[in-house]
C-alpha cells in the first residue's frame, strides 16, 4: 500500500497516558500495555479504534476493566481493531507476547549480544504492542520494566527513574516516567549486563543532570568520548540555539547490532557502538569526529525531533534536515569550519547527488512512501540540511536565531510539519517564503550556468545566471512541471593577482545574490580590470554550478580566494576536468603529462611550500582528487568505471611523481614526536591526514618505495589512524607484502569486531579483480555474520557501494554477488538488505553491456517471492521506466 501525504487525516482517537509493564524474557516477554484513550475531536465521531500492530501475539484484553463482549474486537498480529469504541474518554488493557531472541529485523524489541533493547523509528513500537503508532498521537509514559537480576542489572527507561526494587527471587523491575508527552517512535527500553561512565552537567536553567554512558562491560574506556561530547553538546545547544535539556537523567547506550548510526529516544539515546566506544588503539580521527557528530545530532534531536516532532512521516526532514544542519555547526565550531564545510559537501556530492539524479529520487519532503523506512535517506538528511543552511543565508544569522526561537516557541509540544517551520521564519522576517518552499517539492539538482563578461569602457562587470532543473520521472508523471528556485549565490570578485575586488552591486547583500527567476543578470559597477569570479562561496546552495572559467582563472582563485572553500573547488574542478578528459578518452594507465595536469601539479606545488603547514587538514583536502563516483556522476552517461579508475590513478600517480620529494619532506616534518600523547583534536588529526594523504601519492608513483614507507608505518604506529592508513596504502599494492600485513592486522585484531570492520572495508574495496573471490572468502570469516548490520555494511556494502571498479564488473559478478546477499538478507533484515540493494542506483548510467547485467540482477531480485516490502520497493522504483 501507497501512502500518500495529500491524505492525512487526524487521528480518530488520542492516547494522553500509557503506562508499561514490560516482563523480560528472552523468548517470551510480556507486555501490558495500560492506555488513556479518547475520541479526538478532530476526527471522525463513532470511528472504529484500529491499533497497530506487527508480528504480535495478544495475551489478555479489557475495556475499562471489563473483558470485551464477544465480536466487539478483531484481532490480527498487525491491527487490533475495537469496532465500538466508547465515545468518551476510556482505558484498554492490553497484554502481549513477543520473542525478543527471534527478532533479526532489529526493529522493536530485540537482544543485542544479550542487552535487550529497542528501536521504534519509524513504526517498531508496534511490534511491541498494540498502538497508534504514528508520531502525531502523542502521550504520557511510565514504564515498568522487569527482569532477571543477573541477565540485566541495568533497566533503562525514557525520562526519570522513579522506583526500582526486588521482585521475586531472581527478578527485579525499576519504573521509569517520561513526563514529556511523546509519540511512540521516541519510546525506548533497555535491560542487560552493562558498563558504566558517568557525569554530570548543569543546564543554564540550573538543573542538575546526570549524563551516563552504558557499554559492554570492560570496554568503559572507550566511552569517555563520547561522554564529553555529550556534555559539549549541552552546551553548544544552550550557547548557541539557547535549548536546554529537559530531565534529570540523560543516558547514552551502545549496542552492536543496530539498523542505523543511532536514536534519539527521549533520555534514553540508543547508539550504534561503532558510534561511541573509541580508543587510540581501535578508532581512527575519523571515528572521533563521528562519534561526537552523532552524539549531538542525537541530543540536538530532544528540541529538533522530540520537544517539536512531526506531524507525519511525510515531515521527516523537519527534524532530520534541522538535526544535521545543527551537528553540521556543532563540528564547525569544535573543530575547522571549512575543513567540515568541504567534509560535508563531498558526502553530499558523494551521496546525495546520485540519489537525486537516479531512480530513487524523490523530494526532500517526499510526496508519497510504500516503505517510510527507505526514505532515511541523504536527500532527506543531507539537502534537507542545506536547505535550513540556505534559510540563515538568506535571513542573515540574526533574524534565522530568532525564527529558531520563534519555532521552538510555537511549535512546543507539538507534533508539526515544514509549512509551521517555514511560517516561523516568514513571521520573524517579514517575508515571504513560499517560492524558497519549493525545495522541500521539487526532486532533483539544479544546474546554474554562470557567465561573466567585463566591460571595459563601461568599467562594469556583469554575471549572467541561468538556472535549470532536472525533470525527475516521478514527479512529471504526478504532472508537475519544475518551478524556479530561491537560490542564495554568496560571491565576491576576486583580482587575477590576488584581493579582492570591492565592486558593488544593490544585488548582492552581505556578499550574496539571491537568484530567483529562471535567468538574471547582475552588474558591477567601478570595476577597473576584469576580475575573477569566485561564486557559491561556501557552497551556498545545493546545486552543480556550470561556468566557464579558464584554467588560469581556477588558479587564481585557488592562489588567492578569500573563501577557503571555493580555493579547494578550485582544485577539486581543475582536476575534474583532467579526470573527464581522460576517463573519456578512454586513456591508458600512466602518469597525465598533458598541460592541464601540469598547471594542477605546478599549482599544488606552490600551496604546499606556501601553506601546507599551516594548516595540515585543509592541505590534505587540497590533495585529495575528486573520488570516483563524483567522476561518473560528472559525466553523466555510458559510464566505464574502469576508464574512471584508470584516469584517477594516473593523475595520483602524477602527482606523487612531481610533488614527491615534498611529500616526504612533509611527512617527516609532520611526524608524531616520540612519546607525545595521543590527541583527536582537529588540528592532531590534520596532522595525520595530510601525512597519510602523502603517503598515498608517493605510493601510487612509486609503489615499492612506498610499501616499504608503510610497512615500517604499520610497525611503528601507535594510532588507528595510522596504522589503518598505512594498511589501506599496502592494499591497494598487490603482492606479498599485502597479504602478509593483512593477515598480521587480521590476527592482531581478531576479538576486536570495530577494527575487523574496518579491515573487512578495506579489502572489500581494492580495485582487482580478485576482490570479489576475497569477498565472498571473508563472508565465511568466522568474525563475519549477516545477521549483524556493521559487517555486513563493512564487507558487503564496502564492494557494492564503495568499490566502482569491482561492483560494476564487466562479467557482472559484482551485480550477482550483491543481488544474492540482498536476497540471503531480506528474510532476516530487510532493512539493511533494501539499503544494500540501492546500490544499483547508478545502473542506468553504466555503458550498456553492463547496464544489461546489471538490470538482470535487479530484475532477479525484484522477481523473487516473497520480498519484503522493503526491498521490493527499492527494486520496483529502480527498475521503473524512464
Ligand atoms: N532518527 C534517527 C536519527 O537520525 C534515525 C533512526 C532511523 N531508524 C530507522 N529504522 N529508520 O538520528
Ligand atoms: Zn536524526
Amino acid at each position: 500500500t501507497i501512502v500518500r501525504l495529500a491524505d492525512y487525516r487526524p487521528s480518530d482517537y488520542l492516547i494522553d497516558r500509557v503506562d508499561l509493564d514490560v516482563r523480560l524474557h528472552p523468548t517470551e516477554t510480556r507486555v501490558t500495555a495500560t492506555l488513556a484513550l479518547r475520541p479526538n475531536p478532530a476526527g471522525a465521531p463513532g470511528a472504529p479504534l484500529i491499533l497497530d500492530g506487527d508480528e504480535l501475539t495478544l495475551l489478555a484484553i479489557a475495556l475499562d476493566g471489563q473483558p470485551t463482549g464477544p465480536g466487539a474486537i478483531e484481532v490480527t498480529p498487525r491491527a487490533l481493531t475495537l469496532h465500538q469504541p466508547p465515545q468518551r474518554p476510556f482505558v484498554l488493557e492490553i497484554e502481549t507476547q513477543v520473542n525478543p531472541s527471534a527478532n533479526t529485523k532489529l526493529m522493536g524489541l530485540y537482544r543485542s549480544n544479550g542487552v535487550y533493547c529497542t528501536q521504534c523509528e519509524a513504526d517498531g513500537f508496534r511490534r511491541i504492542t498494540y498502538f497508534l503508532d504514528r508520531p502525531d498521537v502523542m502521550a504520557v509514559y511510565t514504564t515498568r520494566i522487569e527482569g532477571n537480576r543477573e541477565a540485566a542489572p541495568v533497566l533503562l527507561g525514557n525520562g526519570n527513574l522513579v522506583e526500582r526494587g526486588e521482585a521475586g527471587p531472581e527478578r527485579h523491575y525499576a519504573v521509569w516516567h517520561d513526563p514529556h508527552p511523546k509519540p511512540a517512535y521516541l519510546f525506548a527500553l533497555v535491560g542487560g549486563r552493562l558498563g558504566r561512565v558517568g557525569s554530570r552537567f548543569t543546564t543554564m536553567e540550573g538543573r542538575d543532570v546526570e549524563i551516563a554512558v552504558y557499554v559492554e562491560p570492560g570496554k568503559e574506556g572507550r566511552a569517555d568520548f563520547a561522554l564529553d561530547a555529550v556534555a559539549r553538546s549541552m552546551a553548544w545547544d544552550e550557547r548557541t540555539f539557547g535549548r536546554a535539556y529537559d530531565l534529570d537523567v540523560f543516558n547514552v547506550v551502545a549496542v552492536s547490532d543496530f539498523n542505523m548510526g543511532a536514536m534519539e529516544n527521549k533520555g534514553l539515546n540508543i547508539f550504534n557502538d561503532k558510534y561511541v566506544l573509541a580508543s587510540p588503539d581501535t578508532a581512527t580521527d575519523a571515528d572521533y569526529a563521528n562519534i561526537e557528530a552523532i552524539i549531538a545530532h542525537e541530543y540536538f534531536h530532544n528540541w529538533s525531533g522530540n520537544r517539536v516532532t512531526c506531524r507525519d512521516w511525510f515531515q521527516l526532514c523537519l527534524k532530520e534536515g534541522l538535526t544535521v544542519f545543527r551537528d553540521q555547526e556543532f563540528s564547525s565550531d569544535e573543530r575547522s569550519r571549512p575543513v567540515h564545510r568541504i567534509a560535508e559537501v563531498r558526502t553530499l556530492r558523494a551521496r546525495q547527488f546520485p540519489e537525486d539524479a537516479g531512480p530513487l529520487a524523490h523530494p526532500v519532503r517526499p510526496q508519497a512512501y510504500r516503505e517510510i523506512n527507505n526514505f532515511y535517506t541523504a536527500t532527506v538528511y543531507e539537502k534537507g540540511a542545506e536547505i535550513v543552511r540556505m534559510l540563515r543565508t538568506l535571513l542573515g544569522p540574526e533574524t534565522f536565531r530568532g525564527g529558531m526561537d520563534r519555532y521552538f516557541a510555537t511549535c512546543d509540544g507539538k507534533a508539526a510539519t515544514v509549512e509551521d517551520f517555514l511560517a516561523a521564519f516568514a513571521a520573524e522576517s517579514g517575508r515571504d517564503l513560499t517560492a524558497f518552499s519549493r525545495w522541500y517539492e521539487q526532486a532533483g539538482t539544479p544546474t546554474v550556468a554562470v557567465s561573466g563578461t567585463y566591460d571595459p569602457a563601461a568599467q562594469t562587470y556583469t554575471l549572467a545566471f541561468r538556472q535549470s532543473l532536472p525533470v525527475v520521472a516521478t514527479e512529471a508523471a504526478a504532472g508537475a512541471a519544475p518551478r524556479p528556485l530561491v537560490i542564495p549565490v554568496a560571491l565576491g570578485l576576486v583580482a587575477p593577482e590576488g584581493g579582492s575586488v570591492e565592486a558593488v552591486s544593490e544585488r548582492v547583500r552581505d556578499g550574496v545574490f539571491v537568484l530567483e527567476t529562471a535567468e538574471e543578470s547582475l552588474v558591477f559597477a567601478n570595476v577597473a580590470a576584469a576580475p575573477v569570479p569566485s561564486l557559491f562561496r561556501g557552497f551556498s546552495a545545493p546545486v552543480k554550478v556550470e561556468h566557464a572559467l579558464t584554467r588560469d582563472e581556477r588558479l587564481t582563485l585557488l592562489a588567492h580566494d578569500g573563501d577557503a572553500f571555493n580555493r579547494w573547488q578550485a582544485a577539486q574542478s581543475l582536476a575534474m576536468e583532467v579526470l573527464v578528459d581522460r576517463a573519456k578518452a578512454g586513456a591508458p594507465l600512466k602518469p597525465e603529462t598533458g598541460p592541464a595536469g601540469a598547471g594542477l601539479t605546478r599549482a599544488l606545488a606552490t600551496f604546499l611550500d606556501d601553506e601546507a603547514l599551516a594548516d595540515p587538514a585543509f592541505a590534505s583536502l587540497v590533495l585529495t582528487l575528486p573520488g570516483e563516483q563524483e567522476v561518473a556522476q560528472t559525466i553523466g552517461a555510458e559510464v566505464d568505471p574502469d576508464a574512471i579508475w584508470r584516469a584517477r590513478q594516473s593523475l595520483r600517480m602524477q602527482l606523487g611523481r612531481d610533488l614527491g620529494p615534498r611529500l616526504l619532506a612533509l611527512r617527516d616534518a609532520l611526524a608524531e614526536p616520540p612519546g607525545a600523547p595521543f590527541s583527536p583534536d582537529a588540528a592532531s588529526a590534520g596532522r595525520r591526514a595530510l601525512r597519510n594523504a602523502a603517503l598515498d601519492l608517493v605510493t601510487a608513483a612509486d609503489p615499492e618505495a612506498g610499501t616499504a614507507l608503510a610497512l615500517a608505518q604499520l610497525d611503528a604506529a601507535t594510532t588507528m589512524t595510522d596504522r589503518l592508513a598505512a594498511l589501506a596504502t599496502l592494499s591497494l599494492v598487490p603482492g606479498e607484502a599485502r597479504e602478509e600485513a593483512l593477515a598480521r592486522f587480521g590476527e592482531a585484531y581478531r576479538h576486536e569486531p570495530l577494527v575487523l570492520d574496518k579491515w573487512f572495508a578495506l579489502q572489500a574495496m581494492i580495485p582487482e579483480a580478485g576482490t570479489l573471490a576475497r569477498v565472498r572468502g571473508l563472508m565465511n570469516h568466522p568474525a563475519f555474520s549477516l545477521g549483524n548490520p556493521n559487517r555486513v555494511r563493512s564487507l558487503v556494502a564496502s564492494f557494492s557501494l564503495n568499490n566502482p571498479t569491482q561492483f560494476h564488473r564487466p562479467d557482472g559478478a559484482g551485480y550477482d554477488l550483491t543481488a544474492e546477499v540482498v536476497l540471503a538478507l531480506d528474510g532476516k533484515n530487510p532493512q539493511v538488505a533494501a539499503r544494500l540493494l540501492t546500490a544499483f542506483n547508478t545502473w542506468r548510467m553504466v555503458e550498456s553491456e553492463r547496464r544489461l547485467r546489471a538490470e538482470a540482477a535487479l530484475r532477479r531480485v525484484a522477481d523473487a517471492p516473497g520480498l519484503s516490502p522493503d526491498v521490493s520497493d527499492i527494486a520496483g522504483r529502480s527498475l521503473a521506466p524512464v
